[in-house]
């Protein structure tokens, strides 16, 4: 099992090893915003304050829409974020 703090709604829940964030938040009622799903419109764009190494290595797709972005070291796309072990904190931008 690993673990998930949504740092903006105060609100930590236990999920199974690959659990992916944005389906995690809609089903515990957390506030991250998303649209696309599909990595593309940055809606669910995300700040990861503790355990970015537990996440999925991002997708190619992931990687050129931050980076058309501009986003900063420490965020991510939660649509595309998959939580693989360990804990993670995270918070809206
Ligand atoms: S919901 Fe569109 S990029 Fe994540």
């Amino acid at each position: 099992m690993a673990k998930v703090t949504f740092k903006s709604d105060n609100k930590t829940v236990e999920v199974p090893d690959g659990a992916q964030i944005v389906q995690v938040a809609e089903d515990n009622g957390a506030s991250i915003a998303f649209s696309c799903k599909a990595g593309v419109c940055v809606s669910c764009l995300t700040n990861i304050n503790k355990g970015m190494e537990n996440l999925n290595e991002k997708t190619d797709n992931e990687k050129a829409t931050l980076e058309g972005f501009a986003a900063k070291p420490n965020q991510r796309l939660a649509c595309q974020c998959k939580i693989m072990k360990g804990e993670v904190e995270l918070e809206n931008p």
